[in-house]
């Protein structure tokens, strides 16, 4: 059976055929356009290409903000000018096939937990680390909705008192110290106060401010100044980890987003930030920490394979 998965990210849409292992057999990208009522449009026309060339079942669609039990509204997002939105029926007025909204991080933790880094746990939590921090939880091989459906927004769980302003309208998420707007904010801050990462000063004098990419391009060539910036978000996430392990206790973390493609630069002070938060660190059984494996087409896998299912 073949579904159609269509992730919808702050700078492109990306769209899917996927069959029942999670293969892609299909794929197609376009700009995620500003104004909302083209990009249901965009979406529309992007199920509607698949649908002429492959005999699709459902249509699952995965969007970053907090969708609701009957996977049909977006009832808050905190970084798209979403409140209360009807997606489901908006795309139903243009499309034959069933459509299930999903949680953009709920979506990619799914597919990283049946086809990527999660297949052989039955526990795991997923953390995005992108413009958001999103989260997925997934308990004894089910995806964990919570009572209204919005269960597992790891980001905005409160990290510090009277911290930073949050798109969710609170103060002090670990989405403001933990994405990868988050990183960059850092690496800026340590290029203002100059000392540091003479690489990163550079880049700041050519350009004004210092890009995500450019940040990870830094971390990669060594320069101190990105280091100690990604340093400092991974201790935020690695200290947040230990908290979640103390509620879920999963047996993996999988970290997936545009700052993961950092792969073990991230995750060694991110495991050493979770091993030193954890209670009863040294007794007690602990996770393992992966880089999320399907990358860039996680959201659009999940989402077309959690189409259709009984939830
Ligand atoms: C939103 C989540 C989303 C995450 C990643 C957060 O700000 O609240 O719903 O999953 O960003 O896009
Ligand atoms: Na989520
Ligand atoms: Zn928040």
């Amino acid at each position: 059976m073949l579904k159609v998965g269509i992730d919808i990210g702050g700078t492109k849409i990306a769209g899917g055929v996927v069959d029942q292992d999670g293969r892609i057999l299909e794929k197609v990208r376009v700009d995620t356009p500003a104004d909302t009522r083209a990009l249901a449009d965009a979406v529309i026309d992007m199920a509607r290409h698949f649908g002429a060339g492959h005999d699709v079942a459902a249509v699952g669609v995965a969007a970053a903000g907090f969708i609701d039990r009957d996977r049909a509204t977006v009832i808050h997002a905190p970084n798209i000018a979403w409140r209360n939105e009807p997606l489901k029926a908006t795309l139903e007025a243009g499309l034959e096939v069933p459509i299930a909204i999903e949680n953009d991080a709920n979506a990619a933790g799914w597919a990283e937990f049946r086809f990527g880094a999660g297949r052989d746990v039955d526990n795991m939590v997923m953390l995005t680390m992108g413009t958001g921090v999103g989260g997925a939880i997934v308990l004894d091989g089910e995806l964990f909705r919570g009572g209204h459906g919005i269960a597992a927004e790891l980001g905005h769980t409160r990290f510090t008192r009277d911290g930073l302003r949050c798109g969710c309208g609170q103060n002090g998420c670990l989405e403001q110290y933990a994405s990868g707007r988050a990183l960059q904010r850092e690496a800026n801050a340590i290029a203002d106060a100059g000392g540091i990462g003479a690489a990163l000063a550079d880049l700041r004098t050519e350009t004004g401010t210092i890009s995500g990419p450019a940040v990870s391009r830094l971390v990669l060539a060594g320069d101190p100044g990105a280091t100690e910036a990604l340093r400092r978000v991974a201790t935020a996430l690695g200290e947040a980890c230990g908290g979640f392990q103390a509620v879920l206790d999963p047996e993996l973390f999988v970290i997936g987003g545009g700052v993961a493609q950092l792969g073990e630069d991230l995750l060694a002070p991110v495991r050493l930030a979770y091993e030193t938060s954890l209670p009863g660190y040294g007794d007690r059984p602990v996770a393992e920490f992966a880089i999320a494996q399907l990358v860039n087409d996680a959201g659009l896998i999940g989402a077309a394979d959690l189409a259709g299912r009984e939830v």
